[in-house]
């Protein structure tokens, strides 16, 4: 899509910061509509990503419109698991107005590119069963579906 800028989050940019802050925080929105996001737990995420070690260890690209608003986000993290290293996606987000506009693959593009420039042998992602679109996209972009998180509420 024309006129979408992609960049690092910039964390010295306040307004930025807390669009990123609030989109992670929402995520549960996706595959729970009772989910409550409160400013204290935004402000959490705002905390976070000061203090996180953007370019090392994590990754962060927004892309913005015309108007400098956040529009997509995606988060990876590099982590060992099983003596090998892997990026695990911790966020990516397109806002409705601008889904199936090719966003959301570009951002996931980016996104292996910097894992394969950090060594990553392989990139994660942990996705909710009831999202079924979300799996679809991943499948449709090379990811295999692996282990089947399960759990039982305890009363
Ligand atoms: C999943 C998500 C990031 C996809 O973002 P997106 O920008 O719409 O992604 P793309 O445009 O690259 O691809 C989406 C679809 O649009 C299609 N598409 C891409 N460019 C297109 C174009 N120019 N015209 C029409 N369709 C297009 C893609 O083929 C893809 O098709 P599919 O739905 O059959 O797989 C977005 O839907 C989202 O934010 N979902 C909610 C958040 C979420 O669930 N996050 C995951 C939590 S684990």
């Amino acid at each position: 899509m024309k006129d979408i800028k992609y960049s690092l989050l910039n964390i010295n940019d306040e307004a930025e910061l807390r669009s990123a802050a609030y989109i992670h925080e929402s995520a549960p929105l996706n595959w729970d509509p009772h989910y409550k996001v409160t400013d204290e737990r935004v402000l959490f995420w705002v905390d976070y990503l000061k203090n996180l070690s953007l370019g090392n260890k994590a990754w962060i690209m927004v892309a913005k419109n015309q108007k400098q608003e956040v529009i997509g986000l995606h988060w990876l993290k590099l982590e060992e698991k099983f003596n090998q290293l892997r990026a695990n996606i911790d966020s990516l987000w397109v806002h409705d107005d601008y889904r199936k506009n090719g966003i959301g693959s570009e951002l996931k593009k980016r996104g292996e590119e910097w894992a394969k420039s950090q060594g990553a042998k392989l990139i994660s992602t942990q996705v909710y069963y009831s999202n079924q679109k979300m799996i679809n996209f991943n499948v449709k972009l090379g990811f295999i579906p692996q282990q089947v998180e399960m759990i039982k509420p305890l009363k």
